[in-house]
């Protein structure tokens, strides 16, 4: 995509001489260290925009610096521009980056299909990232992001924010504890509704463009459509294929999230999903996706099963989840550890609970406290602590939870997965899907 100011061509002829083209995120952290103030932008205002920026905002060193929403109504850019008067407004991330000379870091709260090209640019500034989960929109994405993050020597953090709540941290410490033993077997779901679009053909016709809106500049790499009131800005784009990654994408970085920390995942070897056939345009609105992963020491055997379930009410067969009484009433959303010694019921943004319940003392289970995600990506930019949900955890993460989205374009197939190398060897179509055309004149440049 063409971003014309100097500050990114200096940058991008830097790094083509071979010049480490981080270098003002990293000696900011670096030299000035704790003391130093971190100044930011934030792209996206609205939506979930809004609570990360105050998050990071949260912390008494922060200065936000920039804002930017393709939207500049109240709601969007609006609010935002009201709380910090001082920052400089834009429309155009583009044009953001391009005059981003005093800016450490940003935040990134776009739909899905925005975040690599925002993110990926400022990082080849050198700006530390903290961005919206998924991390991507495609696999390719996920691994740039990775690459990219380690290349630039940034400070990253994906927001799988419940990682850092004290339930999903106590779940993580219980496994870690040995008190469920080698795990044999994973069940995750999501069986709440979604109110976005799904199996639906794509729209057509046309309506006015609000006034508030630069329809053009949210459509970025995407390729062109008509706006439609409602019907992808706000919230809704979440089901169409073009700009989010339906129901799996939306929720299993957060799911999935205490299943790979607890236990050390990284990559699936094969995975092989059930759903109905998919509409060329909208996301589904039921899968099940089964996983196989190499073991790891927190597993039993040289392989672990781990199954995906989203629909209305979705629930994992009762029988699979030993020790869990067949009437106990479950989550609409969670996932269950099969342990040797015992199986750990991990709700979403509730304290986990083992069973079989007799077996175990509740009193003996040491509870985390919460930690602050946001500020913590804003502490770890001034040098101070680490980030726990960084690229190399989360790209494997959102790697992941997309081969299932591709397993969804392929109902019944299994899928194998070569991480090392990219690639689906046993699958070209499918390999395909790994990444996508981008619109003429937006194309990320990759690393
Ligand atoms: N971590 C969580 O718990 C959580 C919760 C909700 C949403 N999310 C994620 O946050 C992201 C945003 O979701 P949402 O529900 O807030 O969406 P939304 O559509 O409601 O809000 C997106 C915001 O970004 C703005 N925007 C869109 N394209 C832009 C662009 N190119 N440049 C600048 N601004 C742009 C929109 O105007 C809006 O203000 C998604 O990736 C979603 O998955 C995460």
């Amino acid at each position: 995509m063409t971003v014309s100011l100097n500050r990114r061509a200096f940058v991008k002829s830097s790094v083509l001489a071979g010049a480490a083209i981080s270098l003002s995120a990293r000696q900011y952290s670096r030299v000035y260290g704790a003391n130093s103030r971190l100044g930011i932008a934030s792209v996206g205002t609205g939506g979930k925009g809004w609570s990360d920026l105050i998050g990071v905002a949260a912390s008494p060193e922060v200065d936000v610096l920039a804002l930017c929403d393709i939207d500049n109504s109240l709601p969007y850019l609006g609010q935002a521009a009201d709380k910090y008067k001082a920052a400089i407004q834009y429309q155009d991330w583009r044009k953001l980056l391009d005059e981003s000379k005093d800016l450490q870091g940003i935040i990134v709260s776009t739909p899905d299909f925005m975040h690599a090209p925002i993110s990926l640019a400022a990082m080849q500034l050198g700006m530390h990232v903290f961005c919206q989960k998924p991390l991507t929109h495609t696999v390719f994405e996920a691994r740039q992001m990775q690459i990219a993050a380690n290349k630039y020597n940034v400070v990253t953090q994906m927001c799988n924010q419940i990682q850092s709540h004290s339930a999903y941290r106590t779940a993580v410490n219980i496994v870690h504890s040995g008190k469920i033993g080698k795990v044999s077997e994973v069940h995750a779901w999501q069986g709440g509704t979604p109110t976005w679009p799904r199996n639906t053909p794509k729209p057509t016709g046309s309506d006015p463009v609000p006034k508030t809106i630069r329809w053009d500049l949210w459509q970025g790499v995407a390729p062109e459509r008509a706006y439609k009131v409602e019907m992808y800005h706000p919230f809704n784009w979440r089901g169409w294929q073009d700009y989010g990654t339906g129901q799996l994408g939306d929720f299993g970085c957060h799911i999935l999230d205490p299943v790979f920390k607890s236990l050390k995942l990284s990559s699936p070897i094969k995975l092989r999903a059930e759903a109905p056939a998919l509409l060329p345009e909208s996301w589904t609105d039921r899968a099940t996706v089964y996983y196989e992963f190499p073991g790891t020491e927190y597993t039993l055997g040289t392989t672990l099963p781990v199954t995906w379930y989203d629909a209305t009410g979705a629930l994992p067969p009762r029988e699979k989840l030993i020790g869990i009484p067949m009437d106990y009433e479950l989550p609409t959303v969670g996932s269950v550890l099969v342990g040797e010694k015992g199986s750990l019921l991990i709700p979403h943004v509730a304290m986990p609970k083992l069973f079989p319940e007799e077996k175990f003392d509740v009193n003996d289970i040491e509870v985390l406290p919460d930690v602050d995600h946001y500020t913590q990506w804003a502490d770890a930019c001034r040098g101070v602590g680490e980030t726990t949900s960084h690229f190399n955890y989360a790209s494997p993460l959102t790697e992941t939870v997309l081969l299932g989205t591709i397993g969804i374009r392929f109902p019944g197939v299994e899928l194998t997965w070569d991480a090392k190398a990219l690639t689906i060897p046993n699958h070209s179509k499918a390999q395909q899907w790994l990444t996508k055309p981008y619109r003429k004149g937006w194309e990320p440049t990759w690393i």
